[in-house]
């Protein structure tokens, strides 16, 4: 779910939370229970993000701002922690984006 860019002739008309809530809505679908994220906690909690620490999910890379790493249940219940590694598309598998 990030990065997300709105063009600029085009920011504050909701396209970014429409972009995100039908990202949710699809993962929902696939059966998804747990989504992640890492972007402004301001701007995701108001599609339903929260966030976490490193205690409750790895990320996948070291995060130079720990403050963005956000999390949401896609069933309604409690984030609880997750054990193991996390690992993130081959295109954003980059120290510097992270
Ligand atoms: C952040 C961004 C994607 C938002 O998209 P958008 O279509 O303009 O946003 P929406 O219209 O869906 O939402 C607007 C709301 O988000 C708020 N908002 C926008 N950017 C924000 C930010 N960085 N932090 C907190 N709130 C933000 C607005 O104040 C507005 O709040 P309101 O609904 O209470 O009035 C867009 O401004 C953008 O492309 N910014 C530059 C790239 C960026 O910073 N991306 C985030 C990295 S993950």
């Amino acid at each position: 779910m990030a990065p997300v860019a709105i063009h600029t002739d085009w920011q504050g008309r909701g396209i970014g939370q429409n972009l995100i809530k039908y990202g949710i809505h699809h993962l929902k679908k696939e059966g998804v229970t747990l989504m992640f994220t890492y972007g402004d906690p301001n701007y995701f909690s108001k599609v339903g993000f929260s966030q976490i620490t490193e205690k409750v999910a790895k990320a996948p890379l070291k995060l130079s701002q720990p403050e963005g790493w956000l999390c949401q249940s896609l069933v309604g219940s409690e984030i609880e922690p997750i054990t193991g590694h996390s690992h993130c598309v081959e295109a954003l598998n980059k120290a510097e984006y992270w």
